[in-house]
Protein backbone atom coordinates (compact mmCIF):
# COMPACT_ATOMS: atom_id res chain seq x y z
CA UNK A 1 0.00 0.00 0.00
CA UNK A 2 1.52 3.09 -0.83
CA UNK A 3 1.77 5.78 1.35
CA UNK A 4 3.26 9.81 1.99
CA UNK A 5 1.44 10.23 -1.36
CA UNK A 6 -0.79 13.18 -2.81
CA UNK A 7 -2.99 13.56 -5.49
CA UNK A 8 -1.58 16.57 -7.87
CA UNK A 9 -4.41 17.82 -9.95
CA UNK A 10 -3.78 19.10 -13.75
CA UNK A 11 -4.83 22.77 -14.63
CA UNK A 12 -7.17 21.44 -17.12
CA UNK A 13 -9.74 19.13 -16.11
CA UNK A 14 -11.83 16.08 -18.25
CA UNK A 15 -14.77 19.16 -18.76
CA UNK A 16 -12.69 21.34 -20.01
CA UNK A 17 -9.91 18.85 -22.44
CA UNK A 18 -13.54 17.67 -23.96
CA UNK A 19 -14.17 21.23 -24.70
CA UNK A 20 -11.08 22.12 -26.34
CA UNK A 21 -10.71 18.84 -28.11
CA UNK A 22 -14.29 18.56 -29.05
CA UNK A 23 -14.86 14.89 -27.84
CA UNK A 24 -15.78 13.96 -24.46
CA UNK A 25 -14.36 10.79 -22.89
CA UNK A 26 -16.84 7.55 -22.41
CA UNK A 27 -16.07 3.75 -20.90
CA UNK A 28 -17.86 1.43 -22.88
CA UNK A 29 -17.58 -1.79 -21.60
CA UNK A 30 -18.51 -4.87 -23.01
CA UNK A 31 -19.16 -7.90 -21.16
CA UNK A 32 -20.42 -11.98 -22.14
CA UNK A 33 -18.73 -15.23 -22.25
CA UNK A 34 -15.85 -15.91 -24.50
CA UNK A 35 -17.09 -15.95 -27.75
CA UNK A 36 -20.23 -14.09 -27.23
CA UNK A 37 -18.89 -11.45 -29.78
CA UNK A 38 -17.14 -8.86 -27.50
CA UNK A 39 -13.89 -8.37 -29.35
CA UNK A 40 -15.48 -8.61 -32.74
CA UNK A 41 -18.34 -5.74 -31.68
CA UNK A 42 -15.54 -3.95 -30.07
CA UNK A 43 -12.97 -4.16 -33.32
CA UNK A 44 -15.80 -3.20 -35.74
CA UNK A 45 -17.02 -0.41 -33.56
CA UNK A 46 -13.16 1.56 -32.99
CA UNK A 47 -12.77 1.60 -36.61
CA UNK A 48 -16.18 3.14 -37.34
CA UNK A 49 -15.54 5.66 -34.67
CA UNK A 50 -11.94 5.88 -35.71
CA UNK A 51 -13.21 6.51 -39.51
CA UNK A 52 -15.46 9.78 -38.23
CA UNK A 53 -12.50 11.00 -36.56
CA UNK A 54 -13.67 10.35 -33.42
CA UNK A 55 -10.31 9.12 -30.80
CA UNK A 56 -11.23 5.65 -29.83
CA UNK A 57 -8.99 3.05 -28.36
CA UNK A 58 -9.71 -0.72 -27.56
CA UNK A 59 -8.94 -2.43 -24.50
CA UNK A 60 -9.20 -6.40 -24.87
CA UNK A 61 -8.64 -8.85 -22.33
CA UNK A 62 -6.79 -11.58 -24.77
CA UNK A 63 -4.24 -8.84 -25.73
CA UNK A 64 -4.37 -7.10 -22.28
CA UNK A 65 -2.89 -10.53 -20.45
CA UNK A 66 -0.44 -10.60 -22.66
CA UNK A 67 1.23 -7.23 -21.73
CA UNK A 68 0.25 -5.29 -18.19
CA UNK A 69 -1.67 -8.03 -16.72
CA UNK A 70 0.71 -11.34 -18.03
CA UNK A 71 0.82 -11.97 -13.86
CA UNK A 72 -3.10 -13.17 -13.44
CA UNK A 73 -4.72 -16.03 -13.99
CA UNK A 74 -8.66 -17.02 -14.33
CA UNK A 75 -9.06 -17.60 -10.70
CA UNK A 76 -11.02 -15.31 -9.31
CA UNK A 77 -9.91 -13.36 -6.69
CA UNK A 78 -6.88 -12.90 -10.65
CA UNK A 79 -10.32 -11.93 -12.42
CA UNK A 80 -10.91 -9.44 -9.60
CA UNK A 81 -7.83 -8.00 -9.95
CA UNK A 82 -7.61 -8.37 -13.51
CA UNK A 83 -10.68 -6.06 -13.93
CA UNK A 84 -10.15 -3.68 -11.24
CA UNK A 85 -6.71 -2.70 -13.41
CA UNK A 86 -8.78 -2.73 -16.55
CA UNK A 87 -11.18 -0.47 -14.56
CA UNK A 88 -8.51 2.03 -13.71
CA UNK A 89 -6.58 2.29 -16.99
CA UNK A 90 -10.38 3.38 -18.98
CA UNK A 91 -10.91 5.91 -16.78
CA UNK A 92 -7.51 7.40 -17.46
CA UNK A 93 -8.32 6.79 -20.97
CA UNK A 94 -12.00 8.59 -20.42
CA UNK A 95 -10.45 11.16 -18.80
CA UNK A 96 -8.31 11.87 -21.76
CA UNK A 97 -11.32 12.59 -24.03
CA UNK A 98 -11.02 8.90 -25.28
CA UNK A 99 -13.85 6.39 -26.49
CA UNK A 100 -12.33 3.53 -24.49
CA UNK A 101 -13.77 -0.01 -25.70
CA UNK A 102 -13.06 -2.35 -22.92
CA UNK A 103 -13.90 -6.25 -24.07
CA UNK A 104 -13.44 -8.60 -21.23
CA UNK A 105 -15.65 -11.54 -19.88
CA UNK A 106 -15.61 -9.44 -16.65
CA UNK A 107 -17.71 -12.15 -15.05
CA UNK A 108 -18.27 -10.41 -11.66
CA UNK A 109 -21.02 -8.05 -11.22
CA UNK A 110 -19.47 -6.35 -8.24
CA UNK A 111 -16.11 -5.87 -10.21
CA UNK A 112 -18.02 -4.38 -13.19
CA UNK A 113 -20.13 -2.34 -10.04
CA UNK A 114 -16.84 -0.85 -8.98
CA UNK A 115 -15.06 0.17 -12.21
CA UNK A 116 -18.60 1.87 -13.06
CA UNK A 117 -18.50 3.45 -9.65
CA UNK A 118 -14.49 5.01 -10.27
CA UNK A 119 -15.82 6.20 -13.35
CA UNK A 120 -18.88 7.90 -12.07
CA UNK A 121 -17.05 9.27 -9.01
CA UNK A 122 -14.77 10.69 -11.24
CA UNK A 123 -17.70 12.37 -13.13
CA UNK A 124 -17.08 10.29 -16.48
CA UNK A 125 -19.59 8.48 -18.00
CA UNK A 126 -19.81 4.48 -18.31
CA UNK A 127 -21.97 2.10 -20.24
CA UNK A 128 -22.09 -1.67 -19.81
CA UNK A 129 -22.82 -3.33 -23.11
CA UNK A 130 -24.03 -6.98 -22.66
CA UNK A 131 -22.60 -9.01 -25.32
CA UNK A 132 -25.61 -11.56 -24.80
CA UNK A 133 -25.54 -15.41 -26.55
CA UNK A 134 -26.68 -18.74 -24.87
CA UNK A 135 -23.61 -21.06 -24.19
CA UNK A 136 -25.38 -23.07 -26.16
CA UNK A 137 -24.18 -20.95 -29.35
CA UNK A 138 -20.96 -20.44 -27.87
CA UNK A 139 -19.80 -23.36 -27.26
CA UNK A 140 -20.84 -24.53 -31.08
CA UNK A 141 -18.94 -21.06 -32.49
CA UNK A 142 -15.92 -22.37 -29.78
CA UNK A 143 -13.20 -20.77 -32.43
CA UNK A 144 -10.39 -21.20 -30.23
CA UNK A 145 -10.99 -24.50 -29.06
CA UNK A 146 -11.61 -23.64 -25.68
CA UNK A 147 -14.96 -24.97 -24.65
CA UNK A 148 -13.88 -28.32 -26.01
CA UNK A 149 -10.97 -28.40 -23.63
CA UNK A 150 -12.97 -26.98 -21.11
CA UNK A 151 -15.59 -29.62 -21.25
CA UNK A 152 -12.64 -32.15 -21.62
CA UNK A 153 -11.28 -31.18 -17.75
CA UNK A 154 -8.12 -29.74 -19.77
CA UNK A 155 -8.78 -26.01 -18.60
CA UNK A 156 -10.02 -25.50 -15.34
CA UNK A 157 -11.92 -22.31 -14.02
CA UNK A 158 -13.97 -21.53 -17.47
CA UNK A 159 -16.30 -18.85 -17.79
CA UNK A 160 -19.48 -20.73 -18.15
CA UNK A 161 -18.57 -24.67 -18.03
CA UNK A 162 -16.52 -24.34 -14.59
CA UNK A 163 -16.57 -20.64 -13.36
CA UNK A 164 -19.62 -18.41 -13.00
CA UNK A 165 -20.78 -15.61 -15.41
CA UNK A 166 -23.26 -12.90 -13.50
CA UNK A 167 -25.14 -11.39 -16.24
CA UNK A 168 -25.76 -7.47 -15.85
CA UNK A 169 -29.39 -6.88 -14.56
CA UNK A 170 -29.81 -3.40 -15.87
CA UNK A 171 -27.24 -2.83 -18.42
CA UNK A 172 -27.50 0.17 -20.77
CA UNK A 173 -27.39 -1.79 -23.70
CA UNK A 174 -27.99 -5.26 -24.72
CA UNK A 175 -26.80 -7.30 -27.81
CA UNK A 176 -28.07 -10.62 -28.55
CA UNK A 177 -25.45 -11.53 -30.78
CA UNK A 178 -27.12 -14.75 -32.01
CA UNK A 179 -29.87 -12.54 -33.19
CA UNK A 180 -28.24 -9.42 -34.71
CA UNK A 181 -25.09 -8.97 -36.74
CA UNK A 182 -21.82 -7.33 -35.93
CA UNK A 183 -23.23 -4.59 -38.53
CA UNK A 184 -26.37 -4.34 -36.67
CA UNK A 185 -24.57 -4.46 -33.26
CA UNK A 186 -22.09 -0.88 -34.27
CA UNK A 187 -25.98 0.55 -35.20
CA UNK A 188 -26.99 -0.08 -31.77
CA UNK A 189 -24.15 1.31 -29.91
CA UNK A 190 -23.32 4.24 -32.06
CA UNK A 191 -26.98 4.98 -32.08
CA UNK A 192 -27.19 5.05 -28.16
CA UNK A 193 -24.05 7.50 -28.67
CA UNK A 194 -25.35 9.77 -30.91
CA UNK A 195 -28.14 10.41 -28.60
CA UNK A 196 -26.34 11.43 -25.69
CA UNK A 197 -24.09 13.73 -27.55
CA UNK A 198 -20.83 11.77 -27.50
CA UNK A 199 -20.70 11.28 -31.39
S1 LIG B 1 -11.86 -12.04 -17.28
O1 LIG B 1 -12.80 -13.07 -16.80
O2 LIG B 1 -12.55 -10.78 -17.58
O3 LIG B 1 -10.77 -11.84 -16.33
O4 LIG B 1 -11.26 -12.63 -18.64
P1 LIG B 1 -10.54 -11.82 -19.83
O5 LIG B 1 -9.41 -11.01 -19.31
O6 LIG B 1 -11.56 -11.14 -20.64
O7 LIG B 1 -9.89 -12.99 -20.69
C1 LIG B 1 -10.72 -13.86 -21.38
C2 LIG B 1 -9.95 -14.55 -22.53
O8 LIG B 1 -9.01 -15.46 -22.00
C3 LIG B 1 -9.08 -16.72 -22.67
N1 LIG B 1 -9.22 -17.72 -21.58
C4 LIG B 1 -10.25 -17.88 -20.73
N2 LIG B 1 -11.48 -17.33 -20.65
C5 LIG B 1 -12.30 -17.73 -19.63
N3 LIG B 1 -11.97 -18.65 -18.70
C6 LIG B 1 -10.74 -19.24 -18.75
N4 LIG B 1 -10.41 -20.14 -17.84
C7 LIG B 1 -9.85 -18.87 -19.79
N5 LIG B 1 -8.58 -19.26 -20.14
C8 LIG B 1 -8.22 -18.55 -21.22
C9 LIG B 1 -10.17 -16.64 -23.69
O9 LIG B 1 -9.53 -16.54 -24.95
C10 LIG B 1 -10.91 -15.36 -23.39
O10 LIG B 1 -11.13 -14.56 -24.54
P2 LIG B 1 -12.58 -14.21 -25.14
O11 LIG B 1 -12.29 -13.11 -26.10
O12 LIG B 1 -13.49 -13.78 -24.03
O13 LIG B 1 -13.03 -15.46 -25.85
Amino acid sequence: MATNITFHPGSVDAAERAQLLGQKGITIWFTGLSASGKSTIACALEQHLLHLHKFSYRLDGDNIRFGLNKDLGFDEASRNENIRRIGEVSKLFADASCIVLTAFISPYRADRAVARQLHEKAGLSFIEVFVDAPLRVVEQRDPKGLYKKARAGEIKDFTGISAPYEAPETPEIHIKTDESDVKESVRIITEYLSKQGFI
